[in-house]
């Protein structure tokens, strides 16, 4: 958790994540369940330096809470935030 008590999202999308399917992602923030996106803080990144030496995991990448997203998907991405938030 962030020092706010929120979770922290922190999205990538850097060319590599981005071909890869980031671009799926941007509407993640507005995908939110109301009762949840007050409790998540999101961040943009140009690379999260996890493609370079992405042997076993692929993009796009996101993370949930420090929590590496490999192959992110809007629905693993919400199921992970869900999951941060409810313990
Ligand atoms: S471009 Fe996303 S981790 Fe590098």
């Amino acid at each position: 958790m962030e020092e706010s008590g929120k979770v922290s999202l922190d999205l990538c999308f850097g060319t590599t994540c981005f071909v890869m399917g980031a671009s799926k992602l941007q509407e993640i923030e507005s995908l939110i369940p109301p009762q949840y996106r007050d409790k998540v803080e999101v961040k943009a990144h140009t690379c999260l330096d996890l493609c370079k030496n992405a042997t076993y995991m692929k993009a796009p990448f996101v993370k949930v809470d420090g929590e590496i997203i490999s192959e992110a998907t809007v629905e693993k991405v919400l199921k992970a935030i869900e999951s941060k938030i409810n313990g």
